[in-house]
């Protein structure tokens, strides 16, 4: 019978949210709004990924949910340029969009998916009505919104991370932020330069073997899972807490040739520890999400460590680096730049990057040690 119960018991997002915000008697449901208009991009994320894949997987649902999308957004199937719905219902998203990404610095080729996921997003969140600022990684200036369609919400994302997997259908996401406007006068690039420690909200959703959106609006963590059926995202993992310590390390071991004294010490601690205890197991994706959302739940540390190359890291601080901390620290974890915590930064530039040590509290604590006696 408690199966039963349960099954009937839908816990939908948008009704857990609903729940949360309850406690808030100001909120006037415009946080709940704008996280539904985030959630629809990504269902159709995930839709377009699936079909990426070669597969229309989703039901009638998604072929509709397509169309009706595409129009309301007013995105015409034949302006997206190279995505078609060909007669076997079969998507077929090709190639290179032809742009680099706007970081010509990293000089990646913007896949297709990166484009339209964008775009999806943008105009998702535009039509909500609930922001002021967007910032995304696939766009070189911040949009404003026009004051007609203007919310106290701005938003920072990375509408596809882990591009570079793509191709091989390995696990990508997208990555989100939110930040209350500052004030109520004109919106400028202030509202957006905040520390990490003042976002209202974020989360990440992973295109995986399933469709897995995990949120915190700063009462903890929480898992949700897309049924696809109901193409609803239901409460499947309430309160995540990561493991106090780990047994995996997640880096990029190419670059070891440039990383700085404490980095390579601390990684060099995990292979060949001095202790007696067992080295650690090495797991990394290379999509951020991925190797994210595995660190939550079995516990470990994920790394992007400043090199020669790169001083600053590669990964970006609004967008990948805050929203990932700020999960990392309501799970019970930590998150640390190399020289402070990281939701302490305050950002210069919309696009600027910052190296990442993150994930349970006592692995991170131990990287900490290691800068600390460099100072
Ligand atoms: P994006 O695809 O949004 O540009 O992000 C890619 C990032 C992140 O997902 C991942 O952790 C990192 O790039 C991997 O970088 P390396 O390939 O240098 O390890
Ligand atoms: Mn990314
Ligand atoms: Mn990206
Ligand atoms: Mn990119």
């Amino acid at each position: 019978h408690e199966a039963e119960a349960y099954r009937t018991d839908l816990m939908t997002i948008t009704r857990h949210v609903l729940n949360e915000q309850s406690k808030y008697p100001e909120s006037r449901g415009d946080f709940t709004i704008l996280l539904s208009h985030i959630v629809l991009g990504c269902k159709f994320v995930c839709t377009s990924v699936n079909k990426r894949n070669g597969f229309f997987t989703c039901t009638d649902f998604g072929k509709y949910f397509i169309q009706t999308q595409y129009l309301e957004w007013g995105i015409k199937l034949d302006s997206v340029s190279g995505y078609e719905v060909d007669k076997a219902g079969l998507a077929k998203l090709i190639g290179l969009a032809g742009e680099t990404n706007v970081q010509a610095s990293s000089g990646e080729e913007q896949k297709k998916l990166d484009v339209l996921s964008n775009e999806v997003f943008v105009k998702a969140l535009v039509s909500s009505g609930r922001t002021c600022i967007l910032v995304s990684e696939e766009d070189e200036e911040a949009t404003f919104v026009k004051p007609s369609q203007r919310g106290r919400y701005c938003v920072v994302f990375d509408p596809l991370d882990g591009s570079s997997n793509i191709d091989c259908a390995v696990s990508i996401g997208t990555i989100f932020g939110i930040y209350m406007v500052k004030d109520n006068d004109e919106p400028t690039l202030d509202d957006v330069l905040q520390p990490g420690k003042n976002m209202l909200a974020a989360g990440y959703c992973m295109y995986g073997s399933s469709c897995t959106f995990v949120l915190s609006t700063g009462n903890g963590v929480n898992g949700f899972t897309l049924d696809p059926s109901l193409g609803e995202f239901i409460l499947t993992h309430p309160d995540i807490k990561i493991p106090k310590k780990g047994k995996i390390y997640s880096v990029n071991e190419g670059n070891a040739k440039n990383w700085d004294e404490p980095t390579k010490n601390y990684v060099e601690k995990c292979k060949f520890p001095k202790d007696g205890s067992s080295p650690k197991s090495l797991r990394y994706i290379g999509s951020m999400v991925a190797d994210v959302h595995r660190t939550l739940l079995y516990g470990g540390i994920f790394l992007y460590p400043a090199d020669k190359k790169s001083p600053n890291g590669k990964l970006r601080v609004l967008y990948e680096v805050f929203p990932m901390s700020f999960l990392m620290e309501q799970a019970g974890g930590q998150a640390f730049t190399g020289k402070q915590r990281a939701l302490d930064l305050v950002p210069k530039n919309i696009h600027e990057r910052s190296p990442i040590f993150l994930g349970s509290y006592d692995d991170v604590e131990e990287v900490k040690v290691l800068y600390a006696a460099e100072e």
